[in-house]
């Protein structure tokens, strides 16, 4: 690594390094038709309402979030579940699968020196179940949830207290997402970003801010990060 401070990188998890779309086999066998048009809206309400009870100040962790998203989702689909079935899904969601390309990236990026930390939406008994299932507890110094402040990504204020947790400074700090949501509000906040665009389907929001940096695959980011320095 160049430069004699080590840079910290927040890691996003939903979307980035657990696939939430990892339950459509499982929806499936829950009878449901379309299931991955369901698992969609099941993510986009999810994040709506984390959207809209940061607004209201009315905050409730994301398991909250994502239960009563489900519960959306199931009548806007006209999908009746039982409660053990509905249990059993949401306790699925807690071992949501990563992507094919996590491990490598996580595993190159602490090689090369980086300080490595989860931030996240979820709270942080859910992402210790999520890290253990997946197995990539090992590389993070630790996990920061915004729970710790009562509020959701894009708040400023979770991207300020992500950086006092981490001891990190803001110009040295990068936010690696997926979410574009998530890195207009990392930048907007001062932070460095690198954008996983995984697939070309995803779209930027075309908004006055823009990522530091793109890759489609997590296993780029340590090469992306020193291209970027030496440009
Ligand atoms: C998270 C989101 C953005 O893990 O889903 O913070």
């Amino acid at each position: 690594m160049n430069g004699s401070m080590p840079e910290t990188i927040a890691f996003d998890i939903y979307g980035t390094l657990i696939d939430t779309h990892g339950l459509i086999d499982t929806l499936r066998n829950h009878a449901v038709d379309n299931a991955a048009l369901f698992s969609q809206l099941w993510r986009q309400k999810q994040l709506e309402y984390s959207f809209r009870r940061g607004l209201m100040r009315q905050y409730k962790d994301f398991s909250i979030c994502t239960a009563q998203a489900l519960e959306y989702t199931c009548q806007s689909f006209g999908v009746a579940l039982t409660q053990q079935e509905t249990d059993r899904l949401l306790s699925a969601y807690r071992a949501l699968p990563i992507f094919e390309d996590t491990s490598e990236g996580l595993k190159n990026a602490k090689d090369a020196g980086f300080r490595l930390y989860a931030f996240s939406n979820g709270k942080k008994t859910d992402i210790v179940q999520l890290f253990d299932h997946a197995d990539i507890s090992q590389f993070f110094i630790d996990i920061i949830s915004v729970d710790e402040v009562q509020s959701f990504k894009p708040d400023p204020a979770v991207y300020h207290h992500f950086l006092e947790k981490a001891s990190a400074k803001t110009e040295s700090a990068w936010m690696v997402s997926a979410n574009p949501f998530d890195v207009i509000g990392a930048v907007s906040a001062g932070m460095k970003s690198v954008w996983v665009q995984r697939s070309p389907d995803v779209i930027m929001d075309p908004w006055e801010v823009v990522p530091t940096v793109v890759i489609h695959r997590l296993s780029g980011l340590v090469d992306a990060i020193n291209g970027w320095r030496q440009a």
